[in-house]
């Protein structure tokens, strides 16, 4: 199936229901679609291909518009593989195709895919005509590759952004923003955005800058990952920002986990101080949210306070995996709190300390570290804790 976005310019994307987690890490509870576009002009170009094993499909839905063996121009804005990885199919058959794409993505796309086709790197706002309309590559690098551009056609004012402004979530024939249903599409693109490029917002704020200063007059954004706007597009591009935004929101999110109990009572007792106070709490035990969910519900928090039991002498391995993650994703400093319980030696919660030490974030005090269950004092501490936060976000 195809779907007409302007006159001659065509959505040509596949839904994926099978994939169960995205980069086999992030859960695809309503799916997730691979777009691409087709604009068929005296020249013809394809925006993107699909992931591999979609191939076979996605052809089809080229073939309902055109021979694929006539297509002049592949643009590559990403070479990610899960809009490439089905360039080898299309280049079996485009023999006579040039691959156009930013010059880091060149030796990107050669250490992927061993094609025999022509390539035209473009640089930063070159042009290139196809006939009627003339393509325009804007160079956005670091949403969330180095090697990344969104291509604009200024005719039909449209801004295919590729990974930028995408959402999770299969289409299922509602392609457009005045189709979808879009409190489902703000949560998935809310935690697309999270999980997906939070290392990278200094990069999405650049790239909302550069389109803004540009002057575009988008009247429609097309992603390469969700729906299309058509009717709203400021509206993803203000969620974007606003998600990406260096400002945080004023609210305490804590994760914890717990084997038996005894950091559960910490986290509940913790949970009922802050919202005494009038915190907004949003609170995740690692072993039932899902880590995207975690991260999704954390990375916005002016505080986060993380409670671990000793496991191993370290940190509970849920807890560690997360910490991993907000590493690795670059959270943004801000304070932080820490909670657990150990048996014996203890070892998690300093091994936390040192990591919060290395990110250079600010400790808050007291650090509630408790032998088994919580005496009165310990229990003291937590409502020292939950003041220390609540002084934080006011
Ligand atoms: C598998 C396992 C490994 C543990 N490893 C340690 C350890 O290395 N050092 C320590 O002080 N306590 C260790 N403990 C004890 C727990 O940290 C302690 O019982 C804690 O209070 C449990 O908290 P919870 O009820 O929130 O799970 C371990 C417990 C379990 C079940
Ligand atoms: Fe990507
Ligand atoms: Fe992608």
């Amino acid at each position: 199936m195809y779907r007409k976005l302007a006159s001659d310019v065509y959505y040509v994307g596949v839904d994926d229901h099978h994939t169960e987690l995205f980069e086999n890490l992030w859960k695809l509870p309503y799916g997730v679609s691979y777009n691409s576009y087709l604009i068929v002009d005296e020249k013809i170009a394809l925006v993107e291909t699909v992931k591999g094993p979609w191939a076979d499909e996605w052809l089809d839905n080229i073939r309902e518009l055109v021979n694929p063996a006539k297509i002049d121009y592949i643009i590559l804005n990403h070479m990610e593989p899960d809009h490439t990885g089905a360039l080898p199919d299309i280049a079996r058959i485009a023999k006579n195709a040039t691959l156009i794409y930013t010059p880091r993505a060149s030796d990107m796309r050669k250490s992927f895919y061993d094609v025999d086709l022509n390539e035209k790197k473009v640089e930063d706002l070159e042009e290139l005509s196809l006939g009627k309309k003339t393509l325009k590559f804007v160079h956005i690098p670091f949403v969330h590759w180095p090697e990344t551009m969104a291509t604009w056609i200024a005719e039909d004012g449209i801004l295919f952004g590729c990974d930028a402004f995408g959402a999770f979530g299969a289409l299922n024939g509602k392609h457009f923003d005045d189709e979808a249903n879009m409190e489902l599409v703000e949560r998935e693109s809310r935690r697309y955005v999270s999980v997906i490029i939070t290392s990278y917002f200094k990069f999405v704020q650049n790239a909302i800058k550069k389109v803004k200063d540009l002057g575009l007059n988008i009247k429609i954004i097309a992603p390469s990952h969700g729906i299309i706007y058509r009717k709203n597009p400021n509206w993803i591009v203000s969620k974007y920002d606003e998600w990406s935004s260096p400002k945080l929101d004023k609210y305490c999110a804590i994760v914890y986990g717990t084997m038996y109990g005894y950091t559960h009572r910490l986290a509940m007792k913790l949970k009922k101080e802050l919202l005494n106070l009038g915190v907004e709490v949003k609170i995740d035990n690692v072993s039932y949210s899902d880590i995207g969910d975690i991260i999704t519900n954390t990375v916005r928090a002016g505080v986060i306070v993380i409670g671990a039991p000793t496991y191993d002498a370290f940190p509970f391995p849920r807890v560690w995996t997360y910490v991993n993650e907000l590493q690795g994703k670059r959270f943004a400093p801000r304070p932080v709190g820490f909670f657990g319980t150990f048996g014996w030696g203890g070892g998690a919660l300093e091994k936390l300390q040192k990591m919060a030490e290395e990110m250079k974030w600010e400790v808050l005090e007291p650090i509630v570290k408790v032998r088994g269950r919580p005496s009165k004092e310990e229990t003291e501490m937590v409502k020292r804790l939950a003041e220390a936060i609540a002084s934080k976000l006011s």
